[in-house]
Parts: structure tokens; sequence; C-alpha cells
């Protein structure tokens, strides 16, 4: 019985994706589409011009690498010397926004705002010059994920005193840049910044506390968001009139069967992943099923406390709805199943959640971690409108990796018209879905796996000291997207005046939505 509910299901899911029909219908004008990179993956100069250390200018400089084939970012792409020849590569594409981020020790080379770095300050005016002068709008990251080294040196994130140092961080960058950049996200996959980095270790500054300082991070992640947004809604609003957000990231969690346990473990692994930031943000606290299994866990453990800290109510009343637009990036699935777990004593971010993750062979392998699972963003849209309401929702980062040299990439053409095809049906769900960047614009510096995998439209000749940018085949569709705002030829395009008012009135109910 079970068996045979199970191949219905299957064949329901076989018959919905090969059934699939390309959305035709253009994208509304007020819809912005873009391109992504950040500092530390594209500009190299790591040293130049006053600019202080980082934690990851430091972890691949140690001895031995924690990189792949021992890779650096000292030169990347050297944007921190090309960045107009970046600037014409977009502005040929024909996008709306170039979203970066800037380089915490580039403006303050110690981490400290007490030393400003002129040189490094004239790098980003003159980008952002550059940007504007060529029609296109700035998306602006504050952090990702290139911690000054001084401040790693006194703990980094699990340590509190991180959060005021990051507000005085945005105060700086407001300042300088805020008339010129209304777009900003404080902090780029903060996932990746705890769990990643200071719990299972795999990046910058390669830290293993699993199941504590990943938690401690969040904690301060969550403080130092809340209290930029504030920061700028209390002094930079008025006058600079612009919108701060927040980027999450999630892989979309598919249950692997239709059993309760399993649906709500799949429900419980995206609360564990993107509710463990959107909830605090948005509905004030972590979500119940991290209170839940951390604590029960913690107990069974021996721990006198759970794992996980707590917010007291006066931070909850601070914290809850600090943003103003989600950034929210997609790039692959899992199914999840219920993981019977009695014994829990494995003190883990990954145990606590008592899920077991797998992959489907079927899905087309693009790196590692990614298999092509196109109809994932959409159930990811339809999430975070269940999930959280109609908060306005701009796609931060999508993309797929290829490897070596080619410059024929129909499959990179194929996930991204299958993606937005998903994305456009969302927008006709009545999702408010206000921009998409697809990640990246050129090959670039992929943290752990060096310059392996290649997510760029442009390849990039890292044997070259040129650092030739070259395009893909995929430019040509991106391109056409851009200027047709159409995933599929002008001449099967359809219209859709009716989707273009509903998002208008979305962004313009953003653009003055500033009454928080
Ligand atoms: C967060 O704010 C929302 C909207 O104002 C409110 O409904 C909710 O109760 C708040 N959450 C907490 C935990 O106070
Ligand atoms: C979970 O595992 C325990 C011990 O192996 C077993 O007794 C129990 O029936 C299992 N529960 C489920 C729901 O499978
Ligand atoms: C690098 O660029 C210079 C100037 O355009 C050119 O003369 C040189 O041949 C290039 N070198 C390589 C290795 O591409």
């Amino acid at each position: 019985m079970h068996f045979q509910r199970s191949l219905v299901v299957g064949l329901i899911v076989i018959l919905q994706i090969s059934c699939y029909e390309l959305n035709k219908k253009r994208f509304p004008d007020h819809f912005r589409i873009g391109l992504a990179t950040s500092a530390y993956q594209v500009e190299g100069g790591w040293n130049e011009d006053g600019k202080g250390e980082n934690i990851w200018d430091r972890s691949v400089h140690s001895i031995p690498s924690p990189i792949f084939n021992k890779e650096t970012g000292d030169i990347a792409c050297d944007s921190y010397h090309k960045y107009k020849e970046d600037i014409r590569l977009l502005k040929n594409m024909g996008v709306d926004h170039y979203r970066f981020s800037i380089s915490w020790s580039r403006i303050l080379p110690t981490g400290y705002a007490n030393q400003i770095n002129e040189a490094g300050v004239n790098y980003y005016k003159n980008l952002i010059k550059e940007i504007r002068a060529n029609g296109l709008e700035p998306l602006v990251t504050i952090y990702h994920w290139d911690l000054p080294q001084p401040l790693q040196d006194l703990g980094g994130w699990p340590n509190e005193y991180i959060v005021d140092l990051f507000e005085e961080y945005a105060r700086v960058a407001f300042t300088l840049f805020g008339d010129d950049v209304k777009q900003w996200i404080t902090i780029n996959e903060p996932k990746q910044v705890c769990q990643e980095a200071y719990g299972s270790g795999i990046k910058a500054p390669f830290i293993k506390s699993h199941g504590l300082a990943e938690y401690l991070c969040t904690h301060n992640v969550i403080k130092a968001h809340a209290k930029a947004w504030h920061l700028y809604d209390d002094e930079f609003r008025n006058k600079q009139k612009g919108r701060v957000g927040i980027v999450i990231d999630t892989f979309w969690m598919e249950p692997a069967s239709d059993s309760e346990a399993d649906i709500n473990a799949a429900e419980r692994q995206l609360q564990f992943i993107f509710g463990w930031y959107a909830n605090p943000i948005l509905r004030g606290d972590y979500p119940w099923q991290m209170k839940k299994f951390i604590g029960e866990r913690s107990a069974k453990q021996g721990f006198k406390t759970s794992r996980l800290p707590e917010f007291t109510k006066q931070e909850i009343d601070y914290i809850n709805g600090t943003i103003d637009f989600l950034g929210v990036n997609y790039y692959t699935t899992n199914m999840v199943s219920e993981k019977n777990d009695t014994v829990r004593n494995e003190v883990s971010w990954e145990a606590d959640a008592e899920t077991i993750r797998f992959v489907k062979p079927e899905w087309p392998f693009s790196t590692t971690w990614l298999r092509v699972v196109p109809w994932g963003i959409g159930k990811v849209m339809h999430w975070v409108k269940k999930t959280y309401g109609d908060i306005p929702i701009w796609i931060t980062e999508n993309g797929m990796a290829t490897y070596g040299e080619s410059l024929e990439d129909d499959n990179r053409i194929e996930y991204y018209q299958k993606h937005l095809s998903y994305v456009r049906d969302a927008l006709e769900d009545g999702i408010n879905i206000i921009g998409y960047t697809a990640w990246s614009l050129m090959d670039n510096f992929e943290w752990q796996v060096g310059y392996d995998d290649r997510f760029g439209f442009y390849h990039v000749d890292f044997k070259s000291p040129n650092r030739t940018r070259t395009p893909r085949k995929s430019v040509g569709f991106y391109r056409q997207f851009a200027t047709t705002r159409c995933i599929v030829d002008k001449s099967q395009c359809v219209d859709d005046n009716h989707m273009d008012n509903v998002l208008r009135y979305v962004y313009q109910s953003v653009a003055v939505n500033n009454g928080h």
C-alpha cells in the first residue's frame, strides 16, 4: 500500500516536471534584473593602498592552506583595478542593477571606525559613480563574509562586542555612500557566516564549534542587523530615502514522502536554515521548532540551559520588524525525511534538526552541493509568502557552476531559463518579488573550492595577468532577458500589462513604506 502510494506520488512529480511549460509572459518593467559579485571574490588588491587583513586573507595564507589547490583571493578577478571594465560588461548586458559588497578592511583597516582608509573609500566612491554613470543601480552588501582579522582576534561574530562595531561600520558606509546608494543589504547569507564559519568550520575563520559558537554567532548577527537597520531608520532614512534588507539563503526542502513525520521534518529543516534568521527579524523570535528541539536535546545532553540563546523581551521588541525587503538566495533543493534520533547525543546544528537530507540521482549535477532543481525556487517563494506574509522579496542570488574553459554553457542557459520561468509563475501567483539577481557576472574565487567552480556568465582567465573576461554563450541569453524581459524569443513573448500595474503598486508602497 505504502509502495503504491509513493509510486503514485512519484508519477505525479514526474508528470509535473515533464509537463512543465515555460512561462512566456514578459516580466514587468518595474521588476529589477541584475547581476552579483562580492568583494573578496572579485577585488584582489588584498594588501593595496592601506587595506587591512581580513579572515579570508589570513586563512588563504596559512600553512597548510585550507583552500583547494592552495588558491587565494590575492588578485582574484583584479576588479580593484578593472572595475570600469566590469561596469562596461554589466552595461552591455542591459541589466538594471549591480549587487556588490564593501570590504570592511578596505575602508576600516583595523575594523574599528576610528581610522578610515581614504584610498579604500575612494575605490568604492569611484565604483558607485561608474555604476550610476552607466545608468545602473547599486545594491550594496555591507558584510559578505570578510571580517577584519583584528576583530576575529577578539573572538569574531560569537563575541557580542561585534554588534556595536558592526553598527559603527554601517554608520561609516551610510554616511560615505548613502547619498548614492538606496538599496542596502546588511549581511549576506548569515547561515554561512555562522554555521559554516564557526560550526562545521569549512569557511574562514575555519573554527569548529558544533552546536555552540554557531548559535552564539547567529544571536549577534541578528542583533547587529537590527542595530544597523535602526541606525538607518533613526538617522539616515529621512535624508537618504533608501531601504535596508538582509539576504538569507536556503535550499528548498522537499518532504521525502507524504507522511506527517516527513512533512514536519522538511518544515523543521527550513526553519533551521531560513527561519533561524527570518523568524527573529520578521516575527520577533527563533522558530518554535528550534527552541523545542535544541532545548530538549541540550537538557538530555546535560547542559544547564539550551545551547540556543534566548532573546530578552526588550531585544525581541527591538529586533522584530527591522527589515524593508527580504533578500533570498536560492540554488538547489534537498529531499528531507524524519530522523528517528532516540539517542540525541550529538551536539551540532546538523543533528539538532533531526532530519535526513538527500538528493535524487536524476537531478542534474552542477557541483558537489548543487543539483539543478528549478521548481525548488518556486516552492521557496510560496513558502516565504505563506510563512512571512507580503514582505517584498528580492532574489539576490541564483546560479550554477560549470567547470573548465568551455564557453558553450547551454546547461547554464537552461538553468536560468527554467528558474526564471518559475519566478514568473510566482509573480502571477501574487508573490511580491521585486527583483532578480543572477550569481555571477564572472567566474570568481569560490571560497574553499578556489577557482574550480565557475559561476560566471563571463569566463575569467585566472592564468593571465590580465584576468581576461570572455563572454560565454549564456551572456547572450541574459542580455536578451534583461533587454526584452522575456525568457523566450521576443516573437513568442506575451505581454501582460496587468502584472505591470500590480508590481508598480508594490514598488510604490515599498518606496514610501518608511513608517516603522
Ligand atoms: C512581532 O511583530 C508583529 C507585528 O507587529 C507582532 O504581531 C508579533 O506579535 C511580534 N512578535 C513578538 C514575539 O512580539
Ligand atoms: C524510533 O526508534 C526506536 C528505537 O529504535 C523505536 O522503538 C521506535 O519505534 C522508532 N519510532 C519510529 C516512529 O519509527
Ligand atoms: C594583456 O593585455 C595587454 C594590453 O592589452 C596585452 O598587450 C597583452 O598581450 C595581454 N596579455 C595576455 C597574456 O593576454
